[in-house]
């Protein structure tokens, strides 16, 4: 369940008569507890409860109903309970149906209401629903609230206007939402005179059957379109004339309005009754922009970026050097000065804006160093100086372009309440400019200057109002020219296989040609490249941390580095903003500046560092770029891919076709091996293919059970592409075959999410390996004991490319860069008894096979004797390195570019 069908479900059960007996079921069941887990407690077969008639479900929940006014009592009971403690409850809570308290055992922040208010404590207890990850989820219940709500008035109004529907009528049905949303703001701050002047209005005017609810719509949207002199002489009737002139285009244009049914009047209503005062711009916007989008609207309230996380992008990027200045001025009233008038004139610029998330947070922090500039000078009522034109962005669907429009007054509003008084807000919140600051288009078709036009430029085209937006009206006049650009946001991130054919067409215009391996975020990256090479600018993006890894960093890095360097950036880190969606996306943030003689920071979790330079793999160095290589760098052995058979499965044998075989005719038993890639690697199942030299061909095909197959992939090949063809003169034998008679070195081309280790063993002969997978011929122990170190596992997961939720591993690519130091045979010698360990330890443990030694969550308990081994060889080849372990992952990548970047200057030297 997501936290709006959470916040519902709630709701409906705090409406219902309070039933003692069977509210803490009925309280499981709104947090998404299925049907199964409810009856095993109602049993009392998983209820651990040591107190009556309490239900207690295991690192949940204990819950207890009590007699009118015991609730103090239950809960303390529930504190000290012995099973509370023993079976981990994150929560106690305890109701007698009119008071309603309840205590978190981790963090012992309560909750104390009347029984009918609990619903609006539902963000405290999302833990039960496995959303623990953002506390702003849990801080926004209003804006759940608010989200769910509006989205159910959204379905209702197109099940009642199929025409609303349409693509061309999407438009108006958004644009009639962000006038809705903004009455509603509007009633509950004063800025409509009269508390719940709007839904008022509707209730009292409106036929009860709705059949007029559109026509009172219309008529007050017109009225806030029409000038109080005008009013008279356009028939504005009576009870629409309380109703402030508002202008911004918001209320201008069509006045058309979608008919009501009875329900979705009934829906408008209850929105109007929430306390829309309590609107977070930033975080409501985000989640309300699902609402306009069927696929999205099953992720309703999670799917947005997370404050800290806009934070993450907006302090390095220019808030931290704006408030340092603040503390550099101290009380000094001319350098406070210069820092308001500087600020003044800095703009914010996010070219795939969404809602607006970004422009708001980083409008809401400039007020804020502002205010206190105010303050410190002794000016706290003056006019904010910052211009809401400063902050720009741009954005794809229109729905959430409306939310972002909205939002920025919303915030601009709720600033000046903040800091200059409601009275000074409402003086000067109406009539809203008209100028346009946020762009419905694609960003990478957009000329990004004439929407945010470079220090000086002259307007070329005045945009005539804020939520009209032909595209060739972006061109407004910053009230300010002459100050700073800081492009920001979290661009959608694409990967190879995922674009459309417009956007691998929208990279192609920015340059990167027909680049399909890159992500679609790098498009955004060059874009605002080119645009910093024209003004005084920098960029930061929130970004799939894949355009940092593998081939893509060689496609798109050098053109970075032509004009900019990273100025800070984040090493990877999992995208947390729900439990489930996106659990397994990487992301990085990566800031760019063109000024080289700029300080660097690289953040890697809570730790900040300073660093000389910052390379394109996010790690303190240089800004050099591993390419592939044919042969390795380094003096070690020569990894081939595996053989191909080209067969459509023809030539290869699962473990039952093999017997039957073997069983039908002995005589091919010869002309069988055994045969396997990185499943068979990782999972030791077994399969088998035909192996044939040309010495036996014929031998082989008088064989009629070997015949029959021989022939079905002569006729396989014979209609497939031009390789197959060519290899059908040769039907028994595979078309690319890298095989050697010996015992080799076996790694696979993938390492998985949950294993962590380039996956490897060593393998005798007559074992043919298929080309989803590597050998090493020969026995080459050290190099097995290198491949399975940490230290390789590293290189590989900086230097290769994702697959999935995988990394793709490659000779190439990876084991051909790595770089190792020239080994001594004392060296070898060590690296070999470490691989002998390695292996042995695994025997001790059969039959389980790789995924289960490496895929354990606890190495250390389950296989101690593999672990330890392990951690041996990590020794041995570390110390090789630097004669020590290295205190962590970013000192290894340090020490492998630094020996790499030496390695490859002498090869090309
Ligand atoms: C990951 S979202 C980020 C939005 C917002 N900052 C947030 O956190 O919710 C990316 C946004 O880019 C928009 N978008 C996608 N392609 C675009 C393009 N070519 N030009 C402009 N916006 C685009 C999407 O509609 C989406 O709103």
């Amino acid at each position: 369940m997501n936290p709006v069908e959470i916040d519902d479900a709630v709701s409906t059960l705090a409406q219902q008569p309070f039933d003692a007996g069977e509210f803490p079921f009925e309280f499981l069941r709104a947090f998404g507890n299925p049907e199964t887990t409810i009856k095993r407690l109602r049993s009392g077969s998983t209820n651990q409860s040591d107190i009556a008639g309490a239900v207690l479900q295991r690192s949940n929940i204990h819950i207890a109903t009590c007699p009118a006014g015991e609730v103090d009592a239950m809960l303390k009971a529930l504190r000290t309970s012995p099973k509370t403690a023993s079976a981990k409850a994150r929560f106690i809570l305890a109701t007698d149906g009119e008071a309603f308290q309840a205590e978190d055992m981790t963090s012992g922040e309560t909750v104390a209401c009347a029984y009918p208010q609990f619903p609006d404590h539902f963000g405290f207890f999302l833990p039960l629903a496995g959303i623990t990850t953002v506390p702003q989820v849990r801080e926004s219940s209003f804006d759940i609230k608010a989200t769910g709500r509006l989205n159910r008035l959204y379905v209702q109004l197109l099940t009642d206007n199929p025409e609303w529907r349409t693509v061309e009528r999407r438009a108006d049905m958004n644009h009639f939402m962000a006038r809705l949303i903004f009455c509603f703001f509007a009633e509950d701050t004063d800025i409509f005179v009269g508390e719940g002047l709007f839904t008022r209005t509707i209730e009292q005017m409106s036929a009860r059957d709705a059949s007029d609810t559109h026509v009172i719509l219309s008529e007050v949207f017109r009225a806030m379109d029409t000038k109080l002199r005008d009013r008279e002489a356009a028939g504005v009737p009576r009870y629409a004339n309380q109703f402030p002139y508002v202008n911004g285009q918001l209320f201008s244009g069509s006045t058309e309005t979608p008919r009501f049914s009875k329900i979705a009047r009934s829906y408008l209503l209850h929105i109007g009754g929430l306390n829309w005062r309590k609107i977070n711009p930033d975080i409501f916007g985000s989640m309300i922009q699902a609402v306009a989008d069927d696929e999205e609207r099953g992720a309703l309230g999670m799917h947005y970026t997370s404050v800290p996380n806009i934070l993450k992008v907006l302090n390095p990027l220019f808030l931290d050097d704006l408030r340092g200045k603040l503390e550099e001025a101290g009380d000094n009233g001319r350098k406070l000065l210069n820092l308001r008038n500087r600020m003044a004139r800095i703009r914010v610029f996010d070219p795939a804006c969404g809602s607006g998330n970004f422009l708001v947070i980083a409008y809401k922090e400039m007020r804020a160093i502002e205010a206190e500039i105010n303050r410190r000078r002794g000016e706290p009522d003056r006019r904010s100086d910052i211009p809401l034109t400063n902050f720009r962005g741009i954005e794809l669907r229109d729905f959430p372009a409306e939310i972002a429009r909205l939002a920025l007054i919303i915030a601009e509003y709720q600033a000046d309440v903040l800091y200059r008084g409601q009275q000074e807000a409402l003086a000067e919140f109406l009539p809203l400019d008209s100028q346009n600051w946020i762009i419905c288009g694609n960003a990478l078709r957009l000329d990004w200057l004439s929407i945010c036009p470079s220090t000086g430029t002259g307007v070329k085209i005045r945009a005539n109002d804020l939520f009209e937006t032909p595209l060739d009206q972006s061109e407004i006049d910053f009230s300010n020219t002459g100050g700073e650009t800081y492009i920001c946001g979290n661009p959608p991130y694409l990967g190879a296989k995922k674009k459309s054919v417009d956007q691998v067409d929208d990279m192609d215009r920015v340059g990167l040609g027909k680049a399909k391996l890159l992500d679609y975020v790098a498009a955004f990256v060059v874009k605002g490249i080119d645009y910093m090479e024209r003004t005084n600018a920098d960029m930061a993006l929130v970004s799939t941390s894949s355009i940092c890894q593998g081939e893509q960093v060689a496609l798109l890095w050098p053109r970075v580095f032509k004009s900019a360097v990273i100025k800070f950036a984040y090493r990877p880190f999992r995208w947390a903003n729900s439990a489930s969606r996106n659990a397994g996306v990487w992301c990085t943030i990566v800031g760019v500046s063109k000024d080289s003689a700029c300080s660097r920071l690289l953040f890697d979790g809570d730790i900040r560092r300073e660093c000389q330079q910052i390379s394109p793999y996010l790690i303190p160095g240089s800004e050099v770029i591993v390419s592939p290589r044919s042969k390795a760098l380094s003096n070690i052995h020569p990894m081939t891919m595996g053989s191909n058979p080209v067969d459509g499965k023809r030539l290869i044998l699962e473990a039952d076709d093999y017997r039957s075989l073997v069983r039908e005719s002995s005589a091919s038993q010869p002309f069988l091996k055994s045969y396997g890639g990185t499943q068979e690697l990782l999972s030791g199942e077994r399969r088998f293919c035909i192996w044939i030299n040309d010495d036996h061909a014929n031998e082989a095909q008088e064989i009629p059970a070997l015949h029959a197959i021989i022939e079905d992939c002569r006729e396989y090949r014979q209609g497939a592409g031009r390789d197959a063809k060519k290899a059908a003169k040769r039907p028994y034998a595979f078309c690319y075959s890298t095989y050697q008679d010996s015992p080799f070195l076996y790694v696979g081309n993938t390492i998985g999410s949950d294993i962590d280790f380039v996956p490897a063993s060593l393998k005798e002969r007559g074992h043919v390996i298929s080309h989803a997978a590597f050998a090493v011929y020969g026995v080459r122990l050290a190099e097995f004991s290198l491949i399975v170190s940490t230290l390789h596992r590293v290189w590989a997961e900086t230097i290769a490319g994702k697959l999935g939720n995988g990394i793709r591993y490659g000779n190439t690519v990876v084991y051909n860069t790595f770089p190792v130091p020239l080994l001594t045979s004392e060296n070898r010698n060590q690296l070999e008894r470490c691989a002998i360990d390695i292996m042995l330890a695994r025997e001790k443990y059969f039959p389980a096979n790789i995924n289960e030694l490496y895929g354990a969550k606890r190495m250390e308990f389950d296989f101690p004797e593999l672990y330890d081994a392990h951690k041996r060889n990590d020794e041995v080849v570390e110390r090789i390195y630097i004669g020590r372990r290295f205190r962590n992952d970013t000192e290894r990548l340090e020490k492998l570019f630094d020996l790499y970047t030496k390695m490859t200057t002498k090869k090309a030297a």
